[in-house]
C-alpha cells in the first residue's frame, strides 16, 4: 500500500520544457535538454516531474492553447525524444506527469477550424455556440482587465462561441460524449508513452455545464469518476492532480466521498492563507484553512505549493487580508495582476531574505500533502517585471554564469534570461550554488531528503498545537505510532514558546531531525523552546528509530 500510493510521499517538480534547457542552440528549451538535466533532478531528490504543456500549440498562452493533443511541438523535439525522456526518468526512479488541457483547444486546432467552417461538421458540437450574444457575455472572465468577454463572434459562421479563457481558447463542449471519449483517448495515448498521470487544467470549468442559457452552471462530477475509472483500468498507479481553486466545502466532491474521483488537488485555500501568514505573522487563518481542508478520502492527497507559473491568486482572502499581502509582497500596481493576485516569483516577494525563504519552503515541505516545487525555486530565482502578464515569472532556468545563464548557446532565448540585479544569472545559478554547502540549492536537497524520510506528513493525520503565540505554527503529525512536531516562527524576532505535544510520555523527548537542538519536556510535560526570527524546527517524538518501528512498508 505505501509503495502503491506513491504520490503520498512524493516530491513534485514542475518545469516548462521550453525554458529549462536548450540542447540544440536554437534558443528554445527541448526534451533532449531536460533529459540531460535528469541527473540534476535526481540528485535534488525529486520523485516526480510535472511538465507544463509541450504539445503542438501556437503558444499564445504558454502552450495552454493546444492545437494537436497527440504530438510534441516540433520546437521541443519529437515523440521519440519524449519517450526517451520518460524512459530515462523512469530509470532514475522519477515519474512524469503532464498537463492535460481539455477545457478548451486553440482556435487553430483542426477541430475548431472545421467546426467554424461548417455548421454540419461533426466537430460543430464539440464546441459551445450561440446564435446571439448571450446576456452574460461580459461575466465570468478568468483574466479580467485583459479578457473582455466570454463569448466571441466567429466571423465565419456568424455565431458566438464560448471561451472561459482568452478568445483564442474556445471551450470544448465537455458534455458531448464524443468529446469525453476523446479525452480518455488522449489520456490513454500519453499513458502508453510512459507518463504516470496528469495535472488536469481548469477542472471546475471542464465539468461545468456550458451554454448560452446557463446562468448557474452545475458541475457534472460524475465525469471525474469516469476519468479516474479509465485511468485505473489502463494503468493502476496513474493519477490526476486537479487544478481546482474551489471553496473547502466542495473538496470532497472533487476527491469523491469514497475516493473515486481525483487522487490529488492543489490546496489553493491553504496557499492563500499561507501567504497571508508570511505577510502578517498571524498564523490563525492558515491553521483554520488547514483544518477546513483536513477531510479527504484515504487515497486523496493535497498538492502543496508556494508559487506556480500563474499569478498568486489571493481572490479568496478578505479585502483587508489581501491588501496586507499586496502591501508586503507586491505593493506596486505593476506587480499585481487580474485584480486579485501578485505575479512575482517568491524570492523577490520575500525581499530575497534567506531566512524568510527557508521558512516558506520548510512550510511547503511540511504542510499536510505532497510538496510541488517550481523550477528555479531551488536556487531562489527572481522575476522580470518588464515582461507582460505572467511571463515575468517564466524566465529561463539559470544554470551557470555562462552567457544566457547556460540555458542556451543562442543569443536569442525564448524569453530573456534575468541578467541584472540581485537575481541576475551571474549570482543566482546552479553552478555557483552547487559549490556552496550553505546555498539554497544544497539546503533544498537536504530538506527534500528530510521530507522523504518523514512519511508521517504525507500519510498521517495532523493537529495544530497551541503555543500561545499567533505568530508560531506548531503541527503534530501522527502515523503508525510515529509522531513529528514541526514549528515555524513567522515573527521577525526570536520567540519563546511553551507547549504540550499531547502524547504524554511519548512526547517527552523531541529529537531535532534538521539541526542539533533536541528538547526535553519539564516535569509538567511542557516544552519550552526559543526559536530565532523566521526559524523552523522539525522534531521526531520518541526517538529516531521510526523506521524500525514501522510495521509495514
Ligand atoms: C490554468 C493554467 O494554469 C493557466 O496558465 C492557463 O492560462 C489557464 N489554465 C488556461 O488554460
Amino acid at each position: 500500500m505505501i509503495n502503491d500510493l506513491w504520490y503520498k510521499n512524493a516530491v513534485f517538480y514542475c518545469l516548462n520544457v521550453e525554458s529549462f534547457m536548450d540542447s540544440n542552440g536554437d534558443g528554445v528549451g527541448d526534451f533532449q535538454g531536460v533529459q540531460r538535466r535528469l541527473d540534476y533532478l535526481a540528485g535534488l531528490g525529486v520523485t516526480a516531474i510535472w511538465l507544463m504543456p509541450f504539445q503542438a500549440s501556437p503558444g499564445r498562452d504558454d502552450g495552454y492553447d493546444v492545437s494537436d493533443y497527440y504530438n510534441v511541438d516540433p520546437r521541443y523535439g519529437t515523440l521519440g525524444d519524449f519517450v526517451e525522456f520518460t524512459h530515462s526518468a523512469k530509470q532514475r526512479g522519477i515519474r512524469v506527469l503532464i498537463d492535460l488541457v481539455v477545457n478548451h483547444t486553440s482556435d487553430e486546432h483542426p477541430w475548431f477550424k472545421e467546426a467554424r467552417a461548417d455548421k454540419n461538421s461533426r466537430y460543430r458540437d464539440w464546441y459551445v455556440w450561440s446564435k446571439t450574444k448571450p446576456a452574460n457575455a461580459d461575466e465570468g472572465m478568468v483574466f479580467p482587465g485583459i479578457q473582455k468577454t466570454t463569448w466571441t463572434r466567429d466571423k465565419a459562421s456568424g455565431e458566438y462561441y464560448f471561451h472561459r479563457f482568452y478568445e483564442f481558447q474556445p471551450d470544448l463542449n465537455t458534455a458531448n460524449p464524443h468529446v469525453q471519449a476523446e479525452i480518455l483517448k488522449i489520456m490513454g495515448f500519453w499513458l502508453q508513452l510512459g507518463v504516470s498521470g496528469f495535472r488536469m487544467d481548469a477542472v471546475p470549468f471542464v465539468i461545468a455545464e456550458k451554454g448560452a442559457d446557463v446562468t448557474k452552471p452545475k458541475e457534472q462530477f460524475d465525469m471525474l469518476r469516469s476519468f479516474r475509472e479509465f485511468l485505473q483500468w489502463r494503468q493502476g498507479d496513474s493519477i490526476i492532480l486537479a487544478e481546482a481553486n474551489v471553496v473547502p466545502k466542495e473538496n470532497l466532491q472533487y476527491f469523491g466521498d469514497d475516493g473515486d474521483r481525483m487522487q490529488m488537488m492543489f490546496n489553493f485555500h491553504v496557499n492563500q492563507s499561507l501567504f497571508y501568514a508570511l505577510a502578517s505573522a498571524d498564523v490563525r487563518p492558515l491553521a483554520k484553512a488547514m483544518n477546513e481542508t483536513k477531510e479527504r478520502p484515504a487515497t486523496g492527497q493535497w498538492g502543496i505549493f508556494l508559487r506556480n507559473h500563474d499569478e498568486l491568486d489571493l481572490g479568496r482572502l478578505t479585502d483587508k487580508q489581501r491588501q496586507t499581502v499586496f502591501d508586503k509582497m507586491g505593493p506596486d500596481k505593476d506587480m499585481q495582476l487580474y485584480d486579485r493576485g501578485i505575479r512575482r516569483r517568491l524570492a523577490p516577494m520575500l525581499g530575497g531574505d534567506p531566512r524568510r525563504l527557508k521558512l516558506a519552503y520548510s512550510l511547503m515541505y511540511s504542510l499536510p500533502g505532497t510538496p510541488v516545487l517550481r523550477y528555479g525555486d531551488e536556487i531562489g530565482m527572481g522575476d522580470d517585471l518588464s515582461l507582460p502578464e505572467r511571463n515575468c515569472a517564466r524566465t529561463p532556468m539559470q544554470w551557470s554564469n555562462e552567457p544566457q545563464g547556460g540555458f542556451t548557446k543562442s543569443d536569442k532565448p525564448i524569453l530573456p534570461v534575468i541578467h541584472e540585479g540581485p537575481y541576475g544569472f551571474d549570482h543566482v545559478n546552479v553552478a555557483i550554488q552547487r559549490r556552496d554547502p550553505d546555498s539554497m540549492l544544497n539546503w533544498t536537497e537536504r530538506m527534500i531528503r528530510m521530507r522523504k524520510e518523514a512519511p508521517e506528513i504525507g500519510w498521517g493525520t495532523f493537529e495544530c498545537l497551541d503555543t500561545g503565540d499567533d505568530g508560531v505554527l506548531a503541527m503534530r503529525y501522527d502515523w503508525r505510532d510515529n509522531a513529528l512536531v514541526i514549528l515555524h516562527n513567522f515573527h521577525d524576532r526570536p520567540v519563546e514558546i511553551t507547549f504540550d505535544v499531547g502524547l504524554k510520555d511519548a512526547g517527552k523527548n523531541l529529537i531535532d531531525i534538521a539541526d542539533d537542538s533536541d528538547s526535553t519536556a519539564d516535569e509538567k510535560g511542557k516544552h519550552h523552546i526559543v526559536i530565532e526570527p523566521y526559524g523552523y524546527r522539525w522534531y521526531r517524538a520518541g526517538g529516531l528509530d521510526y523506521l524500525l518501528k514501522r510495521s509495514e512498508v
